[in-house]
């Protein structure tokens, strides 16, 4: 199959709508379409087709995890679902944005795409690109992330290509995605919000709104969103994390390893301390949490085909990243 690349914007940066249009009607017509939003690159099927299945064979996936529906507006939540009030109020806060509500799911919505769940996962993107072409679509657009199950998910449209080069139809050229790790997944059936996913927007930001909201997994031991017990986000070659700035031991860690052709990634300033060191390759992942999370799985991407170990200095309180960065080293610490 021939991947055919179409670009999001224009010379002027204003949106190509004829291009977002020809990639829509290949996803209508039963293909697959990857599309990029503010959290990572979807790889898009038409959420009430047969089509599905082709999803789970491109990425690799276990079948009997979900899909999430992605939808132009509010007003749309209703063709996948039947939300509560808590989700209304959740939408309404939060999206379009980088969160993904969980609400039972309804007819129109097949087994296929929850993976056997009576509940459905939706989500409005915040990334104007993603709306205009889901609502070109026409109908609700079922997307996992459009990588290569366990592998790191991408946030370019190079990153898709790697992993999905003459698996999908199309590919939809948007830029690089701003958020940079997956959408706060939240179960909006019950009383209060339960996270099921880290990502972006914290408990801390949901407790502003309502009295309580609990981490799935943290107060009880039910996994509750089926994605979370597999092994995820891992880049080709071994990698180790280090949550701190404890610049010796980390001096240490790489004296013990010197046969090795390391990348160190981290916060900009901690990464400095390292630039005489002439055996390893350093990779400044910014100042701040959200520069952080921006640079975080490209960084995977890039440094894994320049080093054969990666350590990544984490030093940030954000769970969503500590959450990726323990998936993706396979929790070895430093
Ligand atoms: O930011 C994102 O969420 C991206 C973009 C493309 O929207 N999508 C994404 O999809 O990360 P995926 O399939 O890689 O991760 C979806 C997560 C999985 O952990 C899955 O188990 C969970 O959401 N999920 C989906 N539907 C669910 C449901 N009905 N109940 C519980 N968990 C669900
Ligand atoms: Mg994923």
């Amino acid at each position: 199959m021939n991947t055919k690349m179409f670009y999001a914007y224009k010379n002027d940066n204003s949106i190509d709508k004829i291009s977002l249009k020809n990639a829509s009607q290949i996803l209508v017509s039963g293909e697959l379409v990857a599309f990029p939003t503010e959290t990572v690159y979807g790889l898009g099927v038409d959420a009430y087709s047969t089509n599905i299945y082709k999803v789970f064979q491109a990425k690799g996936r276990p079948q009997d995890n979900p899909l999430i529906c992605h939808v132009g507006d509010i007003g749309d939540v209703k063709l996948c679902g039947h939300p509560s009030k808590l989700a209304d109020k959740i939408f309404k806060l939060f999206s379009p944005g980088p969160v993904t509500v969980i609400i039972d799911k309804n007819d129109k919505i097949s087994s296929d795409v929850t993976g056997g769940l009576s509940t459905v996962g939706v989500r409005i993107p915040e990334n104007e690109v993603a709306r205009e072409f889901i609502k070109m679509c026409g109908v609700p657009v079922a997307a996992p992330s459009a990588n290569t199950s366990k592998r790191p998910s991408p946030t370019r449209a190079c990153d898709v290509l790697e992993d999905m080069q003459g698996k999908i139809s199309a590919i939809i050229d948007g830029g690089v995605c701003s958020v940079g790790i997956e959408s706060t997944v939240v179960d909006a059936r019950g009383e209060f919000p339960i996270i099921l996913r880290e990502g972006k927007i914290t408990k801390a930001d949901f407790l502003k709104h309502f009295d309580r909201c609990e981490i799935a997994g943290k107060s009880d031991d039910k996994v509750r969103s089926p994605g979370v017990k597999y092994q995820h986000y891992s880049p080709k070659v071994d990698m180790f994390v280090h949550f701190g700035e404890n610049e010796l031991l980390i001096k240490d860690f790489i004296n013990q390893n010197m046969s090795k052709n390391i990348a160190l990634c981290g916060e900009t300033l901690f990464v400095s301390n390292f630039e005489k060191l002439d055996n390893i390759s350093i990779h400044d992942m910014g100042k701040t949490e959200e520069e952080f999370m921006h640079n975080y799985y490209f960084s995977l991407r890039d440094t894994e085909k320049v080093s054969d170990m990666i350590i990544m200095q984490m030093p940030f309180e954000s769970e969503g990243l500590k959450n990726r960065c323990t998936k993706s080293c396979g929790e070895k610490f430093i």
